[in-house]
C-alpha cells in the first residue's frame, strides 16, 4: 500500500459501495500493522463497510489477511479428529466448559483457544480462572502436548496468533463497527483457522443478548462462517441458538463454572444442559457420526461420568484444584452477600438479556474498562425463564454481591429488566437453525453474494 494516499482512495471507494480486492485488503491490514495508516483511516473504511456491506469475497480476504498477520498452529500430527467450537458470545453462555470435555471423552482432540469477557458477554478464560490455581497461559508446545495426552486444553491465544485481529477488534470496539457479519465472521474464523482444528462448530447467538440480535443477520453470519471455513478446507457447521434470555442459571464466572460442573455431574437437565448436548452432538456430526448416534453417545458420556473425568483431568493439568469437579461450591469462591429478588406474581414474558449481562458486569463479573480486575465470585443466579409462572414470594434472581450497596444497586436495576403478564407465554425455541451439518464437507465457498 502506498501509505496515506491509497488508504484515502480505498475509503472513498468503499464509501461509494465498491468491492475492494483481496490484494487491497491484504495491503491495508499490513499497512495498519506497520503504522503506515492510522486508526482514523481504518475506522472510516470499516464504518463505510458496515453501512454499505462487505461481500463474501471481502470477508474471505479479511480472514486471510488477519491469519497472515501472525503464527498458525499445526495440529495435523495429532491422532483423531481435531475439533474446535466457538460461540459468538452471550450471557450465561458457558457451553465450552461442558462441550470440550464431552468431545475429548468422545475421542476428539480439542485445542481450544478462548477469549475473555467482551462487553456484556462473559469469556471462557475468566470463568476458568475462577478455579483456584487454574492457568490459561500455555505456551504453544505445552498446549499441543496437553492435547496429545488428554485430548483437551483450553488456553488464551498467544500474542503472536492473529495479532491484527487484536488490534482491529480494539478499534472496532470503540468505533461502533463491531456489528457487521463480515467483520465478525472474519474475526472469529481467522482465529479458528489459525488455531489449526480441522473441524469447526460455530454457535451463533440470536436475540437481545447477542452481538447481532436480528435473526436474519445471525443466520447470515452463520452461513458466512461456514462458507469461510469450507473455503479453507475445514469441515465447518453452525447452530443458530437463542440468546433472547440468559442461557445457564449462573451468570458470573464462578457461578458459571459451578453450574457447568453440575451438568457434567448429570445433576442438571435444563436449557443449558440441552444446548451443551446439542452442540457436542453437532460437533461429532461434523466428524462423520450420524446425528441420532451422536446424541446417544453424548448422553452416555455425560451419564457415565466420562466427560466429568476429562474436566477433572483438564483442571489438574492446568494447575487448578481438581476437587472442584466433585465439590464445586466448596472449592469455588463465594460472594459475601447473597440475597434473593422477585419481580412479583405472574408469568414471565421477557427478560432483558443484554442488561442482565451488563448488571453482572457492574457487580464485578466483567470489566468496565480494559485492564479492570474481575471478581470471580459475584454475579446473578437466574431461577426462572420466559414462560414460567412465578408466585410473589418465589425468588427469581439470587444476587451474589461483594457488598450490601452492590446488592441494593442490583435490586434496583432488576426492577426494570423483567416483564410479566397474566396471559400464558410460549417458551422460546432453543435451536433456531442448523447449518452445514448434514453435508459437513460441503460445497466450497457457497455463501450468498453479499456478506453485509
Ligand atoms: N467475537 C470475536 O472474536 N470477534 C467479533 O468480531 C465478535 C465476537
Amino acid at each position: 500500500m502506498a501509505g496515506r494516499v491509497a488508504a484515502v482512495e480505498l475509503i472513498g471507494r468503499k464509501r461509494d459501495g465498491d468491492e475492494l480486492t483481496a490484494d487491497e485488503i491484504r495491503a491495508l491490514i499490513a499497512a495498519y500493522l506497520a503504522d503506515e495508516v492510522d486508526d482514523a483511516q481504518v475506522a472510516s473504511l470499516l464504518m463505510a463497510g458496515v453501512i454499505r456491506g462487505f461481500t463474501t469475497a471481502e470477508a474471505v480476504a479479511f480472514t486471510e489477511a488477519l491469519i497472515d498477520s501472525g503464527d498458525v498452529i499445526d495440529l495435523s500430527d495429532l491422532v483423531g479428529p481435531t475439533v474446535d467450537k466457538h460461540s459468538t458470545g452471550g450471557v450465561g453462555d458457558g457451553t465450552s466448559l461442558v462441550v470440550g470435555p464431552i468431545l475429548a471423552a468422545a475421542g476428539c482432540q480439542v485445542a481450544k483457544l478462548s477469549g475473555r469477557g467482551l462487553g456484556h458477554t462473559g469469556g471462557t478464560l475468566d470463568k476458568l480462572e475462577s478455579i483456584p490455581g487454574f492457568r490459561v497461559d500455555l505456551a504453544p508446545e505445552e498446549l499441543r502436548d496437553q492435547v496429545a495426552s488428554l485430548g483437551l486444553a483450553i488456553a488464551a491465544a498467544t500474542a503472536e496468533l492473529v495479532p491484527a485481529d487484536k488490534r482491529l477488534y480494539a478499534l472496532r470496539d470503540v468505533t461502533g463497527t463491531v456489528a457487521s457479519p463480515a467483520l465478525i465472521a472474519s474475526s472469529i474464523m481467522s482465529k479458528k483457522l489459525a488455531g489449526g482444528a480441522s473441524h469447526v462448530l460455530l454457535d451463533v447467538k440470536v436475540g437481545d443478548g447477542a452481538f447481532l440480535p436480528d435473526a436474519e443477520e445471525a443466520r447470515h453470519l452463520a452461513e458466512l462462517c461456514v462458507s469461510i471455513g469450507r473455503s479453507k478446507g475445514r469441515r465447518t457447521g453452525a447452530l443458530v441458538t437463542d440468546m433472547s434470555q440468559p442461557l445457564a442459571d449462573g451468570i458470573g464466572n464462578a457461578l458459571e463454572v459451578g453450574v457447568a460442573i453440575e451438568v457434567l455431574q448429570g445433576e442438571r437437565h435444563d436449557r443449558y444442559s440441552e444446548l451443551c448436548a446439542e452442540l457436542a452432538s453437532a460437533a461429532l456430526q461434523l466428524t462423520g457420526v450420524d446425528q441420532a448416534e451422536a446424541r446417544t453417545r453424548v448422553d452416555e458420556l455425560l451419564r457415565s461420568g466420562a466427560a466429568l473425568e476429562r474436566f477433572r483431568d483438564l483442571v489438574r493439568a492446568q494447575g487448578g484444584d481438581p476437587a472442584v469437579a466433585d465439590d464445586p461450591w466448596g472449592v469455588l469462591p463465594r460472594a459475601p452477600v447473597i440475597v434473593d429478588w422477585s419481580p412479583g406474581e405472574g408469568t414471565i414474558r421477557s427478560i432483558a438479556c443484554r442488561r442482565i449481562g451488563e448488571l453482572a458486569g457492574r457487580l464485578g463479573a466483567g470489566r468496565q474498562r480494559q485492564g479492570d480486575t474481575i471478581d470471580p465470585a459475584v454475579g446473578l443466579e437466574l431461577l426462572a425463564r420466559v414462560g414460567d409462572q412465578v408466585t410473589a414470594e418465589q425468588p427469581v434472581v439470587r444476587i451474589h454481591a461483594r457488598s450490601e450497596d452492590d446488592a441494593a444497586m442490583a435490586r434496583e436495576v432488576l426492577g426494570g429488566l423483567f416483564e410479566r403478564t397474566s396471559q400464558p407465554v410460549l417458551p422460546v425455541p432453543l435451536v433456531h437453525a442448523r447449518i452445514g451439518l448434514d453435508d459437513p464437507a460441503g460445497p466450497q465457498g457457497d455463501a450468498a453474494l453479499s456478506a453485509g
